[in-house]
């Protein structure tokens, strides 16, 4: 199957084609990893998949989604995300990526819910408008906040390589803060970081370039966008392609392609794989590597999707919660080759 064959970015090679899709969890204390964070990325890495991506991890406290998010702007942080890491590496095959993210305006929330004056801290965006009425309105970022939040996703990116990550990605998905940069609806600016799409990507661009200044050959780096927003006006699929080609000449490896979450209310028509054509569309007319992710729950429409050539990888998120051991299962019942713990050689299904 497509899926057991390994894949190679940069120098780094995954073993296959499955990747835990970045999930938050909610459950840091000062953004800082803990038991739980442990042997949930500990057993999906045991679980054979090829990669796993952490969470959404703060760049910097502000930009964390909740107060219980992971964050990575101080050594506390790494030393604890690096435990995880450094287990993965030793006992399984899988390589392992991290989330590099900032909330913008849908930060300091909990439960999907702004959080209270007192509970909760100042949004920023990139101009004044909440994400839905009845919010508190963001600051608009200066251009230098702009240009110090570059440098904190780079020292992230730095803090993540101490800690031993294979792979960074960044998240410019979901309606968070480099995707409300990126849509002309968030993002009314009339400075070098607003209005013409060039504009509105030089955010995204600024960040990539300063965290591949730290990446090297054996580190690759992802992006994760949102296909389309789902908007009248607003972000597009043909914007996600005008911006992958760029990303691609930027030596980025690999778009994750997901969609939605800038614009409230936005009405999204979900169906098994319903997010795929925009990884395809983005593959085709770019030659991008792509990810594909979003309701594939079977190894049927996994293969499917790499058979057909609409993507490099399939990020799965719902169902490695249900089931971590997905890819070893799926690999045992077919016979291909995937790890398995050898301490659990008894129960090796045999085909
Ligand atoms: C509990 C949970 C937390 C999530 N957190 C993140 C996140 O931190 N970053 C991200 O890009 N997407 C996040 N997502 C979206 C998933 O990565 C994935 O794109 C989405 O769930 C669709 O895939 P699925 O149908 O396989 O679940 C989250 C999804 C879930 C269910």
């Amino acid at each position: 199957m497509k899926l057991y064959q390994p894949l190679c970015l940069r120098n780094l090679e995954l073993k296959n084609r499955w990747v835990m899709s970045p999930m938050c969890m909610y459950a840091a204390t000062d953004g800082v990893a803990n038991d739980f964070h442990f042997v949930h990325y500990a057993s999906r890495a045991m679980g054979g998949v090829g990669l796993v991506i952490v969470e959404a991890t703060g760049v910097v406290p502000e930009g964390r989604i909740t107060h219980k998010c992971l964050g990575l702007w101080n050594e506390e942080q790494a030393n604890s995300l690096k435990k995880i890491v450094d287990f993965v590496h030793q006992n399984s095959d899988s390589k392992i990526g991290i989330q590099l993210a900032h909330a913008g305006r849908k930060a300091s929330t909990w439960n999907g819910v702004q959080l209270s004056d007192s509970e909760g801290w100042t949004t920023v965006a990139p101009s004044r408008i909440p994400y839905q009425s009845g919010e508190k309105m963001p600051q608009q970022l200066t251009i230098e906040e702009i240009k110090n939040l570059v440098s904190y996703f780079k020292n992230a990116a730095v803090l993540a390589l101490d800690a031993g990550f294979d792979v960074v990605e960044i998240h410019a998905a979901h309606g968070y803060l480099l995707h409300q940069f990126l849509s002309p609806l968030s993002n009314t600016r009339q400075d070098d970081y607003g209005g013409s799409f060039e504009n509105r990507i030089r955010f995204l661009l600024e960040i990539i370039d300063a965290v591949n200044e730290v990446l090297d050959d054996f580190h690759p780096l992802f992006v994760r966008i949102s296909g389309t927003e789902y908007a009248e006006n607003g972000w597009s699929l043909e914007d996600s392609v005008e911006l992958s080609q760029i990303l691609k000449s930027k030596n980025v490896d690999l778009v994750d392609v997901s969609s939605g979450g800038n614009i409230h209310g936005a009405r999204i028509s979900l169906f098994d794989g319903y997010q795929v054509p925009f990884a395809s569309e983005i593959r085709k007319k770019t030659g991008v590597k792509t990810g594909a992710v979003g309701l594939i729950k079977t190894a049927e429409q996994a293969e499917e999707i790499l058979v057909n050539d609409d993507a490099d990888l399939i990020f799965v998120a719902r169902e490695i919660l249900r089931n971590p051991y997905i890819a070893s299962q799926i690999a045992q019942q077919n016979g291909e080759n995937c790890y398995f713990p050898k301490e659990y050689s008894r129960a090796i299904l045999k085909k």
